[in-house]
């Protein structure tokens, strides 16, 4: 079987290869790979406790095949494009070697401060390339990167890195965003006060913002970069050793750090980039994620990388200097290969047509989308004025804690359907259940999405919390992974993704918990209690309503209102505020104390009309009270 697959039927031979003999698909996917030590073991897996191990005993450093394995064959081909926030400022190009010497150097600079293998480093940046050399480097000397989205509060910062212990921070003086310059070393500042495993800061100097420094645990990036050569061997690092942890939100709890391996992670990520995309060697390929969610790490920096590419990142947001800088963009570079959010893809959309128009937009091949269900029109928008109707469409479905692709059409291989994510990868193995947990054959039918056999790059484990691992994912029903998303499938193993079943909001493409965007709210003073909901919003996917209860002395709304908006911001992160509140005297609980969600869910939607049974409500006239105060 070839590495890529280049047809329909190369497809399906790899999807029925794939289930008969798992062991012989995977073995020959990653003998593609440069391994120090070859695998004892393909995998093996028990979903119970869970445990989930892949290329047993195998030795590689993942650093080694993103740089070291390309540079005979193509170390002056240009691996990372930086595209700045301001397009009158200076873009810059990494070739392989150049950026094989970046990474190492800065893995010296870890090294040269005692940060060794294990050591978890947080990284809190904005979207340049030290941000990637610094990814890789820890990656090189065998530290364990936890990327934290520079969007997120002080306070998530510092829950974080306590959940982690880091001992290191990397950052960066300030960071622009459009035409906008924010702080970040005071953000780094404010959630070391509340730390106490940091011992070193690195600092990167990208703004020549005046910035606080404290001696003796901070030190800037230039000054330590200049003492070190560019030279630093890989460590060599067990299959099954951490790459990396990652915070994602869940149903309950605070956010949790979704621990994937070195071995099996590298494998799907390479693999699944080279097929999805259907990259060739002179294609210049932009994913607009920031690194700091699971789409960044492995389709901007690994998979990429792994396929010996040109990734290029992106310091800047989507509207400005105006609507159309993407597509600037996308000329500028000749880009084609074109992979970004449905939410991003919407708000584009609402700005007309007149930021596209200017644009040609003949170099792009392939265009994908990530995070949330695509609606169909934005998808008919996509594909008509940004693809001219020639463009593949790849939908990808995964997650943080999936590490890659899992259902997808192939570009330019599979048949595309609007609004349907298409095909399990092969090796991905899916099953839909129905409440009870029986898995529901057939086409046409829906049910509980899930994944009944290991793939290389699912999660291992929550950090420092196996057992949490094992509830959220291993224990809703016996032998399956359970993704917290409900589908469709239609003939031919067509999949649509119908949105989360748990009380997991998807905004923009960001995850947030509804107990966690509570928990902020309740922090105001004058807050008792609240209750959050998704409802339909046009350009974020989802918005955030939140029904709210004061105690006696909330006397101004505006106000409140206001404070509770900072609260959720200081907690969290803007992100997570909400759009809507509600005041409210009481929530509609059932006698046994349980919000009936299903109620607030209508009444965010506005779809009073039918609030389905409440008589087993303790107080049913709270609802009259819901219905009257919709936002
Ligand atoms: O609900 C699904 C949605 O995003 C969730 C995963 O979020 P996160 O871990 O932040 O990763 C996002 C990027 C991989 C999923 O459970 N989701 C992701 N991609 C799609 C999607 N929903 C529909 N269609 C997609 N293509």
């Amino acid at each position: 079987m070839a590495f890529r697959l280049k047809s329909k039927s190369d497809y399906q031979e790899a999807y029925k290869a794939s289930i008969e003999n798992p062991e012989n698909f995977w073995e020959e996917i990653a003998s593609h790979y440069t391994w120090q030590k070859p695998w004892t073991k393909v995998f093996e897996s028990d979903f119970e406790k869970p445990d989930v191990k892949w290329f047993l005993n195998a030795k590689l450093n993942i650093t080694e095949n993103c740089l070291d394995r390309h540079l005979k064959e193509r170390g002056d081909k240009i691996a990372l494009i930086w595209e700045p926030n301001n397009p009158k400022d200076a873009v810059k190009k990494y070739t392989y070697k150049q950026l094989h010497a970046e990474v190492c150097k800065f893995a010296n600079v870890l090294k040269a401060r005692g940060i060794k293998k294990g050591d978890r480093v947080c990284l809190y940046m904005p979207m340049i390339p030290e941000l990637s050399f610094a990814v890789l480097a820890c990656a090189r000397i065998g530290a364990i990167h936890s990327v934290v989205f520079a969007g997120f509060s002080a306070s998530s910062l510092a829950d974080r890195i306590n959940d982690a212990s880091a001992n290191t921070v990397i950052t960066s003086d300030a960071m622009n965003r459009g035409a906008k310059k924010m702080d970040v070393k005071g953000i780094i500042d404010e959630a070391l006060t509340k730390c106490t495993t940091v011992e070193h800061v690195i600092v990167v100097n990208h703004l020549n913002e005046k910035t606080n420094m404290q001696s003796g645990r901070d030190v800037w990036y230039h000054e330590a970069v200049a003492k070190v050569n560019e030279n630093c061997p890989a460590e060599s690092m067990d299959s099954e050793d951490m790459l990396f942890i990652l915070y994602t939100s869940g149903s309950t709890g605070k956010p949790k750090g979704v621990v994937h391996t070195c071995g099996g992670y590298m494998v799907y990520a390479g693999y699944s980039f080279t097929n999805v995309f259907q990259c060739d060697e002179n294609d210049i390929y932009w994913c607009t994620a920031d690194i700091g969610w699971i789409t960044g790490h492995t389709y901007i920096i690994y998979g990429p990388l792994l396929a010996g590419a040109t990734t290029m990142m992106f310091e800047g947001i989507p509207t400005w200097p105006d609507a159309g800088r993407f597509w600037d963009v996308v000329d500028k570079h000749q880009v084609n290969i074109f992979y970004t959010a449905p939410t991003a893809i919407r708000s584009l959309m609402a700005k007309g047509l007149e930021f596209v128009e200017p644009y040609k937009l003949s170099s792009l091949k392939v265009l994908g989308t990530v995070g949330e269900p695509i609606n169909v029109e934005a998808w008919e928008w996509y594909n008509e004025y940004i693809g001219k109707k020639n463009c593949p469409i790849v939908d990808t479905w995964w997650q943080t804690e999936t590490g890659g692709i899992m259902i997808t059409a192939l570009a330019g291989i599979s048949d595309l359907k609007a609004s349907y994510a298409g095909q399990p990868m092969p090796g991905v193995q899916l099953a839909l259940l129905d409440a009870d947990g029986k898995e529901i054959e057939g086409d046409d039918v829906e049910g509980y999405l899930c994944i009944k056999h290991a793939w290389p790059s699912m999660i291992r484990t929550t950090y420092g919390d196996h057992e949490r691992c094992k509830n959220v994912y291993f224990s809703n029903y016996n032998g399956y992974y359970f993704t917290g998303d409900g589908a469709r499938r239609e003939k031919d193993n067509m999949y649509r993704i119908i949105g989360r079943v748990d009380d997991v909001i998807n905004v923009s493409g960001h995850r947030f918990g509804t107990a966690e965007i509570e928990n902020a709210i309740n922090e105001h003073d004058e807050v008792v209690e609240s209750a959050v909901v998704g409802y339909p919003h046009d350009i974020k996917g989802q918005g955030i309503y939140a029904f709210v209860i004061c105690n006696k002395e909330h006397s101004n709304d505006v106000e409140t209102r206001k404070e509770i908006l900072a609260t959720v911001s200081e907690y969290i992160g803007k992100i997570a505020k909400p759009d809507k509140i509600q005041f409210v005297s009481g929530l509609p609980k059932t006698r046994s104390g349980k919000i009936m969600r299903r109620i607030l869910r209508k009444v965010a939607e506005g779809d009073v009309s039918n609030l389905g049974d409440t008589t087993t409500l303790l107080d049913p006239s709270i609802v009259d009270e819901l219905k009257e105060g919709v936002v």
